[in-house]
């Protein structure tokens, strides 16, 4: 791989520029607003890929926003790595708490990132870390060092639940087929700490509507004497967890897998500093679930989470009124065992019961996905540790994220694959917050890791 990383060096300041590029457009799936630009996005990934040297590049139809896809077929007789990713990013907003605009990618120092970060909406969660492959794949491709098949599927759906993929996938078994999945968009588990995340957490989403009376009413005239649709849903919401912080939902832990002595002690190695991670995130103390480390808390445990709350007067000024409804978004982190849609049905059973006869509850489901659990013998796990100890100089550890990312467990159930997470973000990058960054020393780190992930998982399956 040696022409391969001296190319990478040679090249890397124009892999930075090219990168802006695409952090210009606003991918911005959620908001029916930026419809052009996501398709402007799927455009400019295609053009980027066919740059680096993929084949067969095209920009395919979904019931949603369209997929990338490219490919570099060598010989049949190697395997076939497929890369995903996601060119759509999350709304930026609230606007006012970024230094610089989303959009306008510029590079700055912070404490974490000495040698500079890129800062853009996107450049974390996923173009950066998506774009790492296409120039380790240019890098190969220049230096004639790629060792085996290379398919890409990059999507536009992700942030917003990957809703048109199960059929996309249905629909093109055979175009997507490989020996493995390769995903970058997750984080290391600290900074310079080489890390492969094993797991991710799966999600049920649900949206809760809270109805008093058909109409807003005039809070000294009616306050005291009708039901107040926000008081009555805080408290409601407040009896989903108990004083230890436990999910209060019947049957929700039933199936939840709890951890081997041995993945307990894993745990406890992972180097982590608990007044870091406070002072990153700006609290005086931390909250959870009693019995648990931060740690579990954040990824081998079970959550719930209101995501948003709304309804009455919000603007300017006082305004004395009782409102007619009350609406939240609550979200529920999932953990090997739990199934979304059964989750799913136990809220919507439950939920409506803690309500009083003066309210009408109402419960939509918004999306879900499975959890996903790499197992400690995966070929492509090994080869990523190998990869990352050859570029860190040690030894690469196994960890579980709190995150989501549905479409891994949809793609092991479609085409019978695995993925491994082999991720370059930190979780002070502070994906979908204002201020996003990506390391640059970490987007090179990438870079350099990617080819050699490929060399290693080529020489084991070459081997079996
Ligand atoms: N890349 C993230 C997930 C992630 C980030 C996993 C860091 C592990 C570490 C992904 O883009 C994401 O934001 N997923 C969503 C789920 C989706 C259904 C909206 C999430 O986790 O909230
Ligand atoms: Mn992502
Ligand atoms: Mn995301």
């Amino acid at each position: 791989m040696e022409g391969t990383q001296r190319y990478v060096k040679e090249n890397q300041d124009r892999f930075l520029e090219e990168l802006k590029e695409l952090l210009k457009i606003p991918s911005i799936s959620a908001d029916p607003a930026y419809n052009q630009d996501v398709l402007d996005a799927a455009e400019k990934t295609a053009e980027l890929l066919r740059q680096a040297g993929a084949d067969a590049v095209e920009v395919l139809e979904t019931k949603g926003y369209p997929v990338v896809y490219g490919e570099k077929i060598k010989d049949p007789s190697l395997p076939i790595v497929l890369v995903y990713g996601h060119y759509d990013v999350q709304p930026p907003d609230p606007l006012e708490l970024w230094e610089s605009g989303p959009f306008e990618p510029v590079i700055k120092k912070t404490e974490i990132h000495p040698d500079g970060a890129i800062f853009a909406r996107g450049s974390a969660d996923d173009k950066g870390q998506f774009f790492m492959h296409f120039k380790a794949f240019e890098a190969m491709m220049q230096a004639d060092e790629l060792p085996c098949n290379l398919k890409f599927m990059i999507e536009g759906e992700e942030e917003v639940g990957s809703a048109s993929l199960a059929d996309f996938l249905q629909e093109n078994t055979d175009k997507l087929r490989n020996d493995i999945i390769v995903i970058s968009d997750t984080s290391l588990v600290g900074k310079d700490i080489p890390s492969i995340c094993v797991g991710l957490r799966g999600l049920s989403y649900v949206e809760v509507e809270v109805k008093g009376t058909d109409m807003d009413l005039h809070s000294g005239l009616f306050g005291g004497a009708v039901p107040n649709p926000i008081n009555i849903l805080c408290d409601m919401i407040g009896q989903l967890q108990d004083e230890r912080n436990h999910i209060t939902i019947p049957g929700f832990y039933d199936n939840v897998i709890e951890l081997s002595e041995n993945e307990k002690n894993a745990i406890y190695k992972i180097p982590f500093s608990e007044a870091e991670y406070k002072s990153a995130i700006g609290i005086k103390a931390l909250h959870g679930e009693e019995g648990y480390s931060t740690f579990e808390r954040n990824s081998t445990r079970p959550s719930l989470d209101v995501n948003g709350i709304w309804g009455g007067y919000t603007g300017e000024g006082a305004k004395t009124v009782i409102p007619s409804r009350a609406y939240a978004k609550i979200s529920m982190r999932l953990v090997p065992g739990q199934d979304p849609d059964r989750i799913t049905q136990l809220f919507i059973d439950h939920f409506p019961s803690l309500a009083p006869e003066s309210v009408e509850v109402k419960c939509k489901a918004l999306h879900g996905g499975l959890p996903y659990l790499l197992p400690e013998d995966d070929a492509g796990l090994e080869a990523a540790k190998e990869a990352m100890t050859k570029t860190f100089g040690s030894e690469a550890i196994p960890f579980r994220s709190g995150g989501s990312i549905p479409i891994v467990a949809l793609f092991e159930k479609v085409l019978g694959s695995k993925s491994v997470l082999l991720g370059f973000g930190l979780d002070t990058d502070v994906i979908h917050s204002p201020n996003e960054h990506f390391g640059l020393n970490n987007f090179y780190k990438g870079i350099e890791t990617i080819p050699y992930f490929l060399k290693f998982y080529t020489d084991k399956f070459i081997q079996k």
